[in-house]
């Protein structure tokens, strides 16, 4: 079975609204592409402009964080509910930004990516070793633990239409990109603890991304690995080089 391949830009902390829009209107002839999947995950402030900017085209909007519970008193959170008004379908769920500034935990994640299958939206859930873990040799042993607490409670049904993201960390904004071995290697680690917690076909339908300093040059090698299925791209994704990477098969 092949996967369709999904790309996305994380903009993290970047782009006024007005900028936003600016953004969507120069990269929406770049990135037209029908064999792929393409989202911009925005800041939350962005979603509604950059989702009217992109009204028409291939570009699906979403969120680069959500919160666990459905309403109430969370000053500063977004809800579930409030992205799906929104139009929104994915969610990036405990990048290592949000771990590291934000203390989200491994049950944090698990509970945003249960509340994001509860309301319908793909969860874009992210994992990824440091460059000490690495050097120690227990990267695979991290991730499988990541992965495990991930999708705790998590059905099947549910775990076939996730996305993962692997980033090692060491790679995300340093340039330094994971070389291609490297990075289908835990790609397919991941794909093989998916396997062991559900089953072969779950393993088959889960899309996973590779993602740290990934850019045009570097997309075509890296999304022809046979364990990833596309990228979640940082810096690149605000640039016209984004272009390249979503048309990495033309
Ligand atoms: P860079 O592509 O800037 O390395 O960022 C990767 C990332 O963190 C995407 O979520």
């Amino acid at each position: 079975m092949s996967r369709r391949k999904i790309i996305a830009g994380n903009w993290k902390m970047n782009m006024t609204p007005s900028e936003a829009v600016a953004l969507v209107n120069e990269l929406k002839p770049l990135v037209a592409n029908d064999e792929v999947d393409v989202v911009f995950c925005v800041p939350a402030i962005d979603i509604i402009p950059a989702m009217k900017a992109a009204e028409g085209t291939n570009i699906n909007i979403g969120a680069e964080n959500m919160y666990y519970e459905e309403k109430g008193a969370y000053t500063g959170e977004i809800s579930p509910a409030m992205l799906v008004d929104a139009g929104v379908k994915y969610v990036i769920i405990g990048h290592s930004e949000r771990r590291e500034y934000f203390a989200e935990t491994d049950e944090t994640v698990n509970k945003k990516v249960l509340k994001a299958f509860e309301h319908d939206i793909t969860p874009i859930i992210c994992c990824g070793e440091s460059l000490t873990q690495r050097e120690q040799g227990i990267t695979i042993d991290w991730i499988r633990q990541q992965i495990k607490i991930a999708f705790l409670n998590v059905t099947a049904e549910q775990a076939k239409k996730a996305v993962i993201a692997y980033e090692p960390i060491w790679a995300i904004g340093t340039g330094k990109v994971a070389t291609t071995e490297q990075a289908q290697e835990v790609c397919a680690a991941i794909r093989v603890c998916i396997g062991e917690l559900y089953d072969e076909a779950t393993a088959t339908a889960i899309r996973i991304q590779y993602g740290g300093s990934v850019s045009g040059a570097s997309a075509p090698e890296l999304f022809a690995q046979p364990d990833i299925d596309g990228g979640l791209v940082g810096g690149a994704s605000l640039k016209p080089d984004f272009g390249k990477i979503v048309n990495y098969n033309k």
